[in-house]
C-alpha cells in the first residue's frame, strides 16, 4: 500500500443520501496529504452543498462541461489524476459509465482518464439487487475498474437491507491499495514502506493503518451500574491524534467522550467484548496496533435485567475473566504488523512487564507503574518505560501524554525499521 500525500485524486459525488459521507471521505484525503478535486454531479447538490467541498478542498468544486475555469475539463482532471474516486456511485452514473454515456462532467472525466477508478455504490437494496445494476458493475469490474461493494445497513427511509455506502474506512483502504498497486507507487511491502517512510521523514507513519483503542472498559451490572475502572482515555487519545500527526490512517476504539480530529476514524464501544469485536474486525488491515485501552479482566456473569434495589439485600457477583484482546491479536499477528501493548502496574513493575512482552507475543510493551504520583489514570501527564523485543528500551520521565505518545510511536517506527532490516529466513 502507498501514501495519500502528493496523490491527485479526483472525488466524483452522485446524487444520494448517503453524499453527505463524501464530506469526511474529503476532508481524511486531505489530511492525509492529498489533492483533491471534487466533481459534482448536478443531482448530488440537491443533497449536499458545494461551499463545504470547496472549503475543504480549498479549490472550487467542478460540477459543468461548460463554462468552468478551465475550457476541457474533463480532460485535465482525467488525465491529471492518480486516482478516481466516486462515493457515492447511483445507478444511474454506474449504467452511464458502463455504456460510455457522457453527458455530464464525471463520467466524462471517467472516460478521460488513465488512472485507476474506486466505485463505491450506494442505493436502495432493491435498486442495489436489480440484474441491470449488477450488469453494468460486472462490466465494469472485468474493464479493471475496482468496486467497494456496500454493506447491510439502515438506509434512506428507515428500511434496513444492502446497499448501504460502505464504510469510509473499507473505502479509503481500497483507495491506497489500488493507489499502491499502479506503476507510480514502487513499494508493495509494509516493511519496505516503513523503511522508505523512516528515510523520507523521520518518525513518520505516513500511510499507515494506525489501529488505538483508549479508554477504561464498562462492565454492566445492571441497566445503570458498571464495573469500570479510572482510564480516562487521554494517553490512547493522544497517541491517534500524534499517529494522525505523522501521516498514518488512523481509526481509534474508544470508551471515552473526548473530541477527535475529523480525519480520525472513531469506533465508540463501552464493554471488554464490543472492544474485542471492534478491534478483531479492523486487526488485519493494520500495520500498527496501539491497545493501549484499560480493558477489564473480569466481567459479571449476570446482568440484571432492572436495577437492583438495596431492600432486595447486598447482591454477590459471580464474575468471569473477560477475552484477552492483547493476547488475540499477539497470537494472530500478520507479517509486518508492529503490536503495541500498554501495562499498567502498581507492584513488580518491570517484572511483570517483562513477563508480559513475552507471554503476549508484542512487539512493544508501554509499562507505566500507576501508583507512581501524576502518572497515568486521569492525569494529563505519564512516566513510562518502553519495552521492546527489538530495540532499546527507554524510559521516558514524567511528561504530557502527547509527549509520551510521541515517544511510542517513535519505538514503533525503530521496531519497525529494526524488523525490515533482519533478512527473513530462507534468503
Ligand atoms: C431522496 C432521494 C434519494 C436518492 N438516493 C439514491 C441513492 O442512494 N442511490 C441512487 O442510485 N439513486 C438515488 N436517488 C436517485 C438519484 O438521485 C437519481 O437517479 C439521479 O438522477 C442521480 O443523478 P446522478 O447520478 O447524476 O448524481 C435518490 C433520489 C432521491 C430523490
Amino acid at each position: 500500500m502507498t501514501t495519500f500525500q502528493g496523490q491527485r485524486i479526483v472525488l466524483g459525488v452522485c446524487g444520494g443520501v448517503a453524499a453527505y459521507k463524501a464530506i469526511e471521505l474529503c476532508r481524511k484525503l486531505v489530511d492525509a496529504g492529498a489533492f483533491v478535486s471534487v466533481v459534482m454531479t448536478r443531482s448530488s447538490k440537491e443533497f449536499v452543498g458545494e461551499a463545504t467541498f470547496s472549503a475543504l478542498s480549498s479549490e472550487p468544486v467542478w460540477s459543468s462541461l461548460f463554462h468552468e475555469r478551465d475550457a476541457i475539463p474533463h480532460t485535465r482532471l482525467g488525465q491529471a489524476a492518480d486516482l478516481v474516486l466516486v462515493a457515492p456511485a447511483t445507478a444511474r452514473l454506474i449504467s452511464a459509465y458502463a455504456t460510455g454515456y457522457s453527458h455530464d462532467l464525471l463520467t466524462n472525466v471517467l472516460l478521460a482518464t488513465r488512472a485507476p477508478v474506486v466505485i463505491c455504490p450506494a442505493m436502495h437494496t432493491e435498486m442495489w439487487e436489480h440484474p441491470s445494476v449488477q450488469d453494468n458493475l460486472s462490466v465494469l469490474a472485468r474493464r479493471g475498474v475496482h468496486v467497494v461493494e456496500p454493506e447491510e445497513g439502515r438506509l434512506a427511509g428507515g428500511d434496513v437491507g444492502s446497499g448501504r455506502l460502505a464504510s469510509s474506512e473499507s473505502i479509503l483502504g481500497e483507495a491506497q491499495r489500488v493507489l499502491s498497486l499502479s506503476p507510480k507507487s514502487n513499494t508493495t511491502d509494509n516493511s519496505d514502506r516503513a523503511v522508505q517512510s523512516e528515510r523520507e521523514h523521520p518518525g513518520s507513519l505516513e500511510g499507515l493503518q494506525v489501529l488505538v483503542t483508549a479508554g477504561g472498559t464498562r462492565e454492566p451490572i445492571d441497566p445503570v451500574r458498571y464495573i469500570g475502572n479510572r482510564s480516562s482515555g487521554k494517553q490512547g487519545h493522544a497517541l491517534a491524534e500524534e499517529a494522525l500527526h505523522r501521516g498514518a490512517l488512523v481509526t481509534l476504539i474508544t470508551t471515552a467522550q473526548i473530541a477527535t480530529s475529523a480525519a480520525i476514524t472513531a469506533v465508540s464501544v463501552e464493554t471488554a467484548q464490543q472492544m474485542h469485536d471492534a478491534v478483531m474486525s479492523r486487526s488485519e488491515a493494520a500495520d500498527v496496533i496501539v491497545m493501549a485501552a484499560a480493558v477489564a479482566d473480569f466481567a459479571p456473569t449476570q446482568v440484571a435485567a432492572e436495577k437492583l434495589k438495596k431492600r432486595d439485600g447486598t447482591p454477590v457477583f459471580e464474575m468471569h475473566p473477560t477475552v484477552d484482546i492483547l493476547a488475540a491479536l499477539g497470537s494472530c499477528k500478520p507479517k509486518g504488523q508492529t503490536l503495541v501493548g500498554f501495562a499498567a502496574e502498581t507492584n513488580n513493575v518491570r517484572e511483570n512487564a517483562q513477563r508480559k512482552l513475552q507471554e503476549k507475543q508484542v512487539d512493544i510493551l508501554v509499562v507505566n507503574d500507576v501508583a507512581a504520583p501524576g502518572v497515568g489514570f486521569e492525569f494529563d501527564t505519564n512516566e513510562v518505560a518502553i519495552l521492546s523485543a527489538a530495540a532499546q528500551d527507554r524510559v521516558v520521565p514524567l511528561t504530557d501524554k502527547r509527549s509520551v505518545a510521541a515517544a511510542v510511536l517513535d519505538a514503533v517506527v525503530s521496531t519497525r525499521s529494526a524488523q525490515a532490516s533482519v533478512p527473513s529466513s530462507g534468503e
